[in-house]
């Protein structure tokens, strides 16, 4: 056979499988077949040099090298034919352009009821009163008869009550509680005076709702008993309380009013902060100068006695305060349903 045409076909053979690769490890894997110092083709080829008739000799040697620079070569121009197209296709697949600005994660916050409880809650804690919770389901015993607002009581309508559909003794007996109020008697049965504790939560009523009535309404319930427990007492922490979530330069007023639980019973305002009393346009308090915050009272005797207590000589106040109504006052937002819709609009605005 002729020598050249040996090469040829030699040639042909190593060029089809380096098209054929289509990695760098398949390139290297050629590379030592062919080109590999040990026994690569080629090297065994020039090898072979030595073997031939001496007048072919040099003419089989310059075949021989010539054929190894061309691999070479071949497999220079591959090697860089796959980086090119790899690098092309990291460009399409998973394009990543380092100059783009980052995509900020979003940041959640707390709910302004939420932050409004809480300030409510550390502003009574710094008075020393310490925090309880009561069930969201309740018995209508505690919403209702334990605090003093029988069967048949008109009070019963102010709450108008979402109930369980669920009979104990063939009756309706549990409910959404309607205030945090059955907590006052669910701490006095396992605690003992000197009591001072804020129980706050989520209450319910079977309301239609407007700007300022909600079906879910969030309550702090309030209850101090102790021996010479006075109403001073109570205007005082009130008071105490209005600066710390209000402003420190708060006035409070206190108006008789009716809760079967409390007596005397009161409801406190707070001097307008927005306008200051001047503003008859004042959207905060209409012009009265005076805004309603919550209800309160002194204990009513008969539940100190209830609760196995010498009502002449253990005394308490009450107070539960409405705490979307303060998110309200605080922000200034006109409508009480703002905070149960879930829209981020408004939200991401606390
Ligand atoms: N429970 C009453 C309500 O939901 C608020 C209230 C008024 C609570 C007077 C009290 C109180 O503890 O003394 O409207």
């Amino acid at each position: 056979m002729q020598v050249g045409a040996r090469f040829d076909e030699l040639r042909e053979q190593a060029l089809a499988e380096l098209a054929a690769c289509a990695d760098e490890r398949a390139l290297e894997a050629w590379r030592a077949a062919w080109l590999g110092r040990q026994d690569g083709r080629i090297t065994l080829l020039l090898r072979s040099v030595k073997d031939q008739p001496p007048d072919e000799r040099p003419a089989f040697g310059k075949a021989a090298n010539a054929l190894r620079a061309e691999l070479e070569d071949a497999l220079e121009a591959k090697r860089q034919e796959l980086k090119e197209r790899a690098l092309r296709e990291l460009a399409t697949l998973r394009a990543l352009d380092v100059t783009l600005p980052g995509r900020r994660p979003t940041r959640g916050t707390l709910h302004p009821v939420t932050q409004t409880l809480r300030d409510c809650i550390r502003a009574f804690e710094a008075m020393g009163f310490r925090v309880f919770e009561g069930p969201e389901v309740e018995w209508a015993y505690y919403n209702f008869d334990a605090v003093r607002i029988p069967e048949d009581h008109p009070a019963r309508d102010m709450w108008d009550t979402l109930w369980v559909d669920a009979l104990v003794d063939g009756e309706r007996k549990m409910l959404l509680r309607t205030h945090t109020s059955p907590n006052q008697i669910r701490v006095l049965e396992r605690h003992a005076p000197p009591i001072r504790v804020i129980v706050p939560g989520k209450c319910y009523r079977q309301e239609a709702t407007d700007a300022t009535h909600e079906w879910m309404l969030t309550q702090i319930e309030g209850l101090a008993v102790d021996e010479g427990v006075r109403m001073s007492d109570l205007k005082g922490v009130l008071y105490d309380f209005a600066r710390r979530v209000f402003g420190h330069d708060r006035r409070i007023i206190f108006h008789h009013s009716y809760f079967p639980f409390v007596e005397p019973g009161v409801e406190m305002a707070i001097d307008c902060f927005r306008c200051r009393g001047s503003g008859a346009e004042c959207p905060t308090c209409h012009g009265s100068g005076w805004i309603e915050i919550l209800g309160a009272g002194m204990v009513h005797p008969e539940i100190i006695a209830n609760a196995g207590l010498d009502p002449s000589r253990y005394t308490g106040f009450a107070f539960g305060l409405g705490i979307e109504r303060v998110a309200m006052l605080r922000w200034g937002i006109e409508d009480i349903r703002h905070f149960y819709q879930n829209d981020l609009r408004f939200l991401r605005q606390f």
